[in-house]
């Protein structure tokens, strides 16, 4: 079956159960009435574009399991697993670009809505789909993170494949082209050689050998089912060529993703510390919580990512006073209701009863992310 599947078939699974009509529990804000909430799944663009082995997109494989009564989080991780085993994606997963020793560190973080908990792990090596190990911190741990050896460790302990090496060709090729185009003089000063490092990844996206989004790259991918039950899940390979250790926005509740129940859910890809700074996955839910619609909620999370930007490296050097990088949220209510938001115009990936599509997202600036 090709990606795309057929209306027809969308209408039956996607309306055929009935949606119940909900008050929300909310705290200090006007109640949400939701009436027959509307089955979706929405993730970044990654998750209708990959399809690894030729059958179906992340949005496609989630959306047809949740309607067909699959936990809408193992809906939700079944459909991001396509995404962390392709190859050709480098940002997530397998093959994902790797930090600065040439090491494929990944993270991860889920969050169940109904069930109220939440797993994660950061900087865990060797194992492809970090998402699943996530979800198995939430499944059988009391805690929420597990981070690097002991994250590894603990996914190992699972019956997890723990792999020496997960490099392809492609992001080794990429990570031995970037060593060749830093100064090798290892004794700048702190200031050049950040700038020596920073020039080498974006005359690489500049020389189209990486896709500027798989720079930050990442998946989130989110979904609500007829009886509003929501859900989210972000994994990631990040930043290219990090600090060994260095962990993102991603696996961290309220930055990376953040889901409540009786509101809805919020995640991101992109410049993640920027994202970290302001905690906006949970902003957004909380805006959600006070009756601002999913487009409006995320707006204002970019509003104050772009306040909140003042150094001159991260500025667009045209000097028009905005950040020079990307980030983009995908939210969703427990209604159903949608949207991808984004600092730059950029794209997202949505399935509703509908069908899949890729939508353009709503930007704060007009004009694409500024050239690298
Ligand atoms: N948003 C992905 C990262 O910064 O790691």
């Amino acid at each position: 079956m090709s990606s795309r599947l057929n209306r027809r078939d969308f209408v039956r699974t996607g309306a055929a159960a009935a949606g119940l009509g909900l008050t929300s529990r909310v705290d200090g804000a006007p109640a949400i009435r939701q009436a027959r909430p509307r089955p979706v799944v929405i993730s970044s663009t990654n998750g209708h574009t990959r399809t690894h082995d030729g059958t179906e997109s992340c949005v496609v494989r989630a959306f047809r399991l949740m309607t067909g009564g699959t936990d809408v989080l193992e809906a939700l991780i079944a459909g991001v697993n396509i995404v962390e085993l392709d190859p050709k994606d480098t940002s997530v997963g397998y093959g994902g670009l790797p930090n600065a020793d040439g090491v494929v560190q990944l993270d991860s973080c889920c969050m169940h809505g109904p069930k109220k908990r939440a797993g994660g792990v950061a900087a865990l090596e060797g194992v492809r789909t970090p998402s699943k190990v996530a979800y198995a911190v939430l499944q059988n741990t009391d805690h929420h993170l597990l981070v690097g050896a002991g994250a590894q460790t603990f996914a190992r302990q699972m019956g997890f494949t723990v792999e020496a090496d997960l490099n392809t060709e492609t992001s080794r090729r990429l990570w031995l082209e970037w060593k060749r185009r830093l100064d090798p003089d290892h004794f700048l000063d702190p200031e050049k050689r950040a700038d020596a490092a920073f020039d080498a990844g974006r005359s690489m996206v500049r020389d189209g050998l990486i896709d500027p989004a798989h720079y930050f790259g990442t998946i989130n991918c989110n979904g609500v089912n007829t009886r509003g039950d929501v859900c989210g899940v972000t994994t990631t390979s990040g930043l290219a060529w990090k600090i060994p250790g260095r962990v993102g926005d991603s696996p961290i509740l309220g930055a990376g993703l953040y889901v409540d129940g009786e509101v809805g859910a919020a995640g991101s890809t992109g410049r993640g510390e920027a994202n970290l700074y302001g905690l906006c996955s949970y902003l957004i839910v909380e805006q959600l919580r006070q009756g601002k619609s999913p487009k409006d909620a995320g707006m204002e999370a970019l509003r104050r990512v772009r306040a909140n930007t003042i150094e001159k490296r991260l500025l667009d050097p045209k000097g028009t006073g905005n950040p020079r990088f990307g980030l983009n949220f995908y939210v969703v209510n427990k209604a159903g209701e949608f949207a991808g938001v984004s600092m730059y115009e950029s794209d997202y990936a949505v399935c509703t009863e509908n069908g899949p599509e890729i939508r353009k997202t709503e930007s704060l600036i007009a004009g694409r992310e500024p050239q690298w």
